[in-house]
């Protein structure tokens, strides 16, 4: 029998994408499933992107890149903080990866020792938790309320600070919530930190999709932080594998040691087409796709609440709706099950996000076409 490392035991399972499977499952016998399940845009790259992907590969740019990424695009993703999010940075701090998840991983392995803990909110994204125990340390999940947006407060990081503690990672937009922090507590949080001589790992891999206030990266309160995004959501590439992170001066040299051996290089074709993100013309459309991710979300809140899937903080940001089925008087478990074999509807339950809610609340993400959204509604009004 083969033997595994102790860090299996340790790492949770990714229930959405176990609801994936099941649905696939049953799209393989014949029945129509309306995916609301895995966090993944149903739009696709722009066409001026796609384009110059085609005349990249064309031109034979598929050789290893340097492990920071081409400076091209790190240019240009540092021109675009200045440009729509408030930031100066420079382009020699942004390091692209694969992946949000490639750059929480590095981020993790770069900063965290075996016996560190980092508090996170719950609900969290729960891939989160296995980038830290990867890197040895321990994932501390601090139940967060609807009165605080299910977020981390300054207070609550005070009191739950320890010796072990590293720092935190945080999100906003968040995964599964859609909620953003208010910037005075961002402020307080990141002092809070600050004054502990932790780090503030923050994922804003959302900030593009904001829908309810002005976007603008917490690089802008400190240019010390770590900030984490990516192509895969605002830029509806994520099968590209391609995202970056901005880290303080002296991080960058440790962080491509790792890199540079870890994977060699993000993905170079993809860098290579992902500069033309940052054109108007790519721009412009992703400008409407946010848009109409901001339909899809006014269009479900109101029925979801007639039907008793109450949201108890309404989402600002991501694609995300996350909602308390409690009064159906079924756990969150049995719920999705029910919406998935009895109405081909897949959502994730709530224990895929940490076990605070993990009975009572459910996600569900709106990256799904209007007229499918429609008929999710029609399908639910049957079955509740
Ligand atoms: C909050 C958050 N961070 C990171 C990721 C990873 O994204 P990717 O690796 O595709 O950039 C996701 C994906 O769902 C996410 O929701």
């Amino acid at each position: 029998m083969t033997r595994f490392a102790h860090r299996i035991d340790q790492a949770l399972t990714f229930h959405a994408m176990e609801v994936t499977k099941a649905a696939q499952q049953l799209r393989e016998q014949g029945r129509d499933i309306i995916s609301l399940g895995i966090g993944e845009p149903d739009f696709t790259a722009p066409p001026i992107v796609v384009d110059t992907l085609a005349r990249a590969a064309q031109a034979g740019l598929s050789g290893y890149s340097p492990a920071l990424g081409i400076m091209p695009l790190r240019t240009a993703i540092a021109d675009y903080y200045k440009s729509h999010w408030g930031a100066e940075i420079d382009p020699q701090q942004v390091i692209v990866t694969a992946g949000a998840s490639g750059a929480l991983s590095l981020a993790c392995m770069t900063l965290l020792n075996p016996g560190d803990e980092i508090l996170m909110p719950d609900p969290a994204y729960p891939a989160n938790s296995n980038f830290i125990v990867c890197a040895g340390a321990t994932p501390r999940l601090v139940p967060c309320t609807a009165q605080e947006r299910f977020q981390l407060s300054a207070d609550k990081i005070a009191t739950h600070w320890t010796d072990k503690t590293r720092g935190v990672l945080i999100a906003s937009p968040s995964n599964p919530t859609g909620t953003s922090i208010e910037r005075e507590e961002l402020v307080r949080i990141i002092q809070t930190v600050r004054e502990r001589g932790g780090v503030v790992i923050m994922d804003e891999i959302y900030l593009g999709l904001c829908y309810d206030r002005v976007p603008r990266s917490a690089l802008t309160l400190d240019p010390e932080i770590v900030v984490i995004n990516s192509f895969s959501k605002y830029f509806n590439m994520t099968g590209w594998r391609l995202g970056w992170m901005v880290v303080p001066a002296n991080m960058v040299e440790p962080v491509e040691k790792l890199a540079a051996s870890l994977s060699i290089c993000p993905p170079t074709l993809a860098q290579h087409a992902a500069i033309s993100c940052f054109t108007e013309e790519a721009l412009a459309i992703y400008e409407n796709r946010r848009l109409a991710f901001m339909e899809r979300r006014d269009f479900l809140l109101p029925r979801f609440e007639k039907l008793g899937i109450h949201v108890p903080v309404k989402p600002d940001g991501a694609f995300y709706i996350y909602a308390d089925i409690s009064q159906h008087g079924m756990s969150s478990d049995q719920f999705a099950h029910k919406l998935l074999h009895e109405a081909g509807v897949a959502v994730v339950p709530g224990l895929d996000f940490g076990p605070a809610y993990a009975d009572k609340m459910i996600r569900v993400s709106y990256a799904t076409a209007l007229d499918r959204l429609h008929e999710v509604i029609e399908r639910l009004q049957k079955i509740l």
